[in-house]
């Protein structure tokens, strides 16, 4: 395992979920961290636990305001992790603004994090910047097309990101998962918790910090190994469509 201590760690989406987990894992492995999200009174709670993490309020969405706040960081490891789905109807029955929301946080929020910290990164010849894709960016699921077509879009940005980049010294992982018990589900189901909760009944779920250990093995690999794709499910799951859950009251 390669030191992590005193890397600088950036994590999109920390103020809840996996981001947060993973911004526990790496700055417990030594990193320092740079906690990205919207929700500013949430990081600055993590960030007081963590004792010495650095707040940036920003909306990925946000070309510009994410190049002003990030550019200048001699970031070490990129996490673009923030994300999020709305709703589970066909895209007959859809809503153009929550699309709209959807693509350009999931698709153009990794590109804005990228043309904001990869330059500094080929600049100094090293760096780790890593994409929380989805096993949604490998199958589709009935309800899931939008959320789906944008991860199969960031499966696309890290493998066009590793061609850009060649013989830069960067490195590229996406981290994609099944099944995780997080807030997602409330996001996307819009607040509703019966809804949410059900989405992980009966079914030993991922929790963040698994996926968090996954991306710190990937990060702390020594410097000529690139774990480029980790694809990890829920033990019940055997597809993004076929999860088999215990019977109720079980
Ligand atoms: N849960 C799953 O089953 C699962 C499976 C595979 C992949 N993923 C992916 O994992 C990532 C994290 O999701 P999660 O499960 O941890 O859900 P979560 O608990 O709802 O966390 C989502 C995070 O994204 C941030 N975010 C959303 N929109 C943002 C924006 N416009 N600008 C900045 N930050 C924004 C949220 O922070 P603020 O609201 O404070 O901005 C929050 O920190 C997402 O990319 C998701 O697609 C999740």
């Amino acid at each position: 395992m390669t030191d992590m201590k005193d890397r600088l760690a950036l994590v999109t989406g920390a103020s809840s979920g996996i981001g947060e987990a993973v911004a526990r894992a790496l700055h417990g492995a030594g990193c320092r961290m740079v906690l990205a999200a919207r929700r500013r009174e949430r990081l600055a709670e993590l960030a007081a636990e963590l004792g010495d993490a650095q707040v940036v309020a920003l909306d990925v969405r946000d070309a510009d305001a994410v190049l002003d706040a990030l550019q200048g960081l001699e970031l070490d490891i990129a996490v673009a992790n923030a994300g999020l789905a709305y709703g589970t109807e066909p895209v007959q029955a859809g809503n153009p603004a929550e699309w709209s929301e959807v693509v350009d946080t999931n698709v153009k929020g990794v590109l804005n994090v990228a043309r904001a910290v990869l330059p500094g990164m080929i600049a100094r010849g090293r760096g780790d910047f890593v994409t929380m894709g989805s096993v949604a960016g490998r199958q589709l699921y009935p309800g899931g097309t939008v959320y789906c077509a944008t991860k199969h879009a960031v499966k696309a940005i890290y493998e066009g990101m590793r061609l850009d980049c060649a013989g830069s010294g960067v490195r590229f992982t996406t981290v994609d998962p099944g099944m995780v018990q997080t807030d997602f589900s409330l996001v996307r189901f819009r607040g509703d918790a019966q809804k949410a909760a059900a989405v992980y009944a009966g079914v030993d779920a991922l929790q963040p910090a698994d996926v968090a250990d996954a991306l710190l093995y990937a990060v702390s690999r020594p410097p000529h190994v690139n774990i480029g794709e980790i694809v990890m499910w829920a033990s019940a799951q055997a597809s993004a469509s076929s999860v088999t859950r215990r019977p109720a009251g079980s």
